[in-house]
């Protein structure tokens, strides 16, 4: 893992190829089995309730989802109304491996961007600790992906995430703005349909 310096904090850490093709696949796996049992659906935003570009679903303890009423974390699925599936193992075995002192993680969101969605720059912190990291992997279609600062308006910086890739947004950088400027179309083969999966590990409440 390498750290990338932004706006003087540490604690942004990119791990450029973290899953050779083979983990991709069984990864794109572990997630068909996810979404077969927790339907992606799409969030809306609070108050105005536009939807989202990106569809979500979700697996762990807890699952992270937006609706009319607000951003938040909970144990059932919202339209099923089922428990989220258990984090596979293969992504319990990663958290250890890049954040050795956290407790386990309590959530992992699986963002699904078609060619054209994007995610807005925002903070996550709609956890009751932030003292772990975020911990993100990348699948498919390579993404443009922008940092910044604790400020909405500090300077930010974008590189690209492809397939396989994993990031880190801890320590000082736990509450970094980011977002999802584009997708870019046919850059993977790992996807039959193309776009991009991005899996972000969460520990949402203290342990
Ligand atoms: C997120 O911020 O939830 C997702 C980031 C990404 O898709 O890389
Ligand atoms: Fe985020």
């Amino acid at each position: 893992m390498q750290e990338i310096p932004i706006n003087t904090l540490n604690g942004l850490r990119y791990g450029p190829g973290h899953f050779d093709r083979a983990a991709q696949e069984a990864l794109v796996e572990d997630i068909r089995t996810i979404v077969a049992e927790a339907p992606l659906f799409r969030p809306v935003m609070p108050g105005t309730g536009k939807p989202f570009s990106v569809r979500m679903t979700n697996c762990g303890l807890l699952g992270w989802v937006a609706d009319k009423a607000g951003y938040r974390y909970q144990p059932l699925h919202p339209v099923t109304g089922k428990p989220w599936p258990e984090i596979p193992e293969r992504l319990k075995d990663l958290w250890r491996a890049v954040a050795p002192d956290a407790p386990p993680p309590e959530a992992c969101l699986i963002n699904f961007y078609e060619p054209g969605a994007k995610l807005g720059l925002h903070q996550d912190r709609d956890e009751k600790t932030f003292d772990a990291p975020v911990v993100s992997v990348s699948l498919g279609d390579t993404a443009t992906f922008r940092v910044g600062g604790l400020n909405r308006k500090d300077p930010t910086r974008s590189f690209r995430l492809q397939s396989g890739d994993v990031v880190v947004l801890g320590g000082e950088a736990r509450l970094i703005f980011h977002g999802v400027d584009r997708i870019l179309k046919d850059t993977s083969t790992l996807l039959k349909s193309g776009g991009r999966i991005n899996l972000t590990l969460r520990r949402v409440t203290p342990a």
